[in-house]
């Protein structure tokens, strides 16, 4: 679901914003870390529960999302520092504020509705544009790049690896023989010609969040977050992790555990929590959401 503006800027409308909320047990003059801050759907509810005292520091590749989010979050009392980076760079980032130990960390992983509907990023096998799907557009490599210039067997290992399809082989056999393919409407019509109708929806679902996990690093970011934040968490603060797929997912309750069992993390969620049937209903990216929280205690 997005929200239209007065600018025609849609709006990402923020996943699970009660779950989150009080999963982070907000105290109002804290320090929080938004990793994926987009257009700042999170931060806003954040900031709405934070005194002058507090301060929200905003990260994300995504350099378009971050000009709109400092216009949305302007007009809060609060100290706001936005970064135009990768989470995972947590270190450098809490280090140039001088900051030693934040009180809660929230990661909404996954896209944002201004990278979906954006009829440029090739995000969306919906809309046809260019082969691109980078986070954040000053990266080099694009997805035309990992498609066109890949060898196939390569290929195949990502769109199997990253997108747990297991017509791998014969999908990446189609898109080398349609090389080079110039836009989001020639994958989707290499998917085409190698995969069964009934079950092509899926098949187009897993090569595009194959291909978008490869271009971004995904999985690799957000296991090195995993392993350089808890230093950076308070004592008895709380770091939150929405995921949309079973490869995040995995990441991040097998962290949770190894961290649990160091001792550092108490697990909160023992299941991760997902979206109420109304929001399900209202709000289609919330449907794979899952929520795990886990707090410091030592
Ligand atoms: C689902 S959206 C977040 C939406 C936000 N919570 C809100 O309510 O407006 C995910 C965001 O994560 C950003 N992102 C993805 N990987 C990132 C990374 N490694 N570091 C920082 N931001 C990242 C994307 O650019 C995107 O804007």
């Amino acid at each position: 679901m997005t929200e239209r503006r007065h600018t025609g800027t849609k709006i990402h409308v923020p996943v699970m914003p009660k779950e989150v909320l009080s999963s982070l047990a907000i105290s109002t003059g804290g320090i929080y870390l938004d990793g994926t801050v987009g257009m700042g759907g999170h931060a806003t509810l954040i900031l709405k529960q934070l005194s002058p005292k507090g301060h929200l520091i905003g990260i994300d590749r995504d350099a378009e999302a971050l000009n709109e989010c400092e216009k949305r979050l302007s007009n809060f009392p609060t100290p706001i520092s936005l970064f135009h980076d990768s989470y995972h760079n947590i270190n450098t980032i809490l280090d140039g504020l001088g900051i030693e130990t934040v009180n809660g960390i929230l990661l909404d992983l996954g896209l944002s509705s201004l990278q979906l509907d954006s009829a440029e990023r090739g995000f969306s096998y919906t809309v046809d544009s260019d082969l691109d799907m980078r986070f954040d557009s000053s990266q080099d490599q694009k997805a035309s790049d990992i498609i066109n210039h890949l060898p196939v067997m390569e290929l195949a290992d990502i769109i199997y690896q990253y997108g747990e399809e297991r017509r791998s082989r014969r999908i990446a056999r189609s898109i080398e023989k349609m090389r080079p393919l110039k836009s989001v409407f020639d994958l989707i019509e290499a998917i085409r010609r190698s995969t069964p109708p009934n079950h092509r929806d899926r098949s187009l679902a897993r090569v595009f969040q194959a291909i978008r996990i490869k271009v971004n690093g995904e999985l690799d970011k957000l296991e090195s977050l995993l392993s350089s934040f808890v230093e950076r968490l308070s004592i008895g603060g709380r770091i939150s992790i929405i995921s949309f797929h079973s490869l995040e997912d995995r990441i991040v309750k097998h962290n949770f555990k190894r961290l649990a069992k160091a001792g550092s993390l108490s697990i909160l969620t023992k299941k991760p929590l997902i979206a109420t049937e109304e929001e399900m209903s209202l709000n289609r990216r919330s449907r794979s959401a899952k929520l795990r929280t886990a707090e410091r205690i030592a």
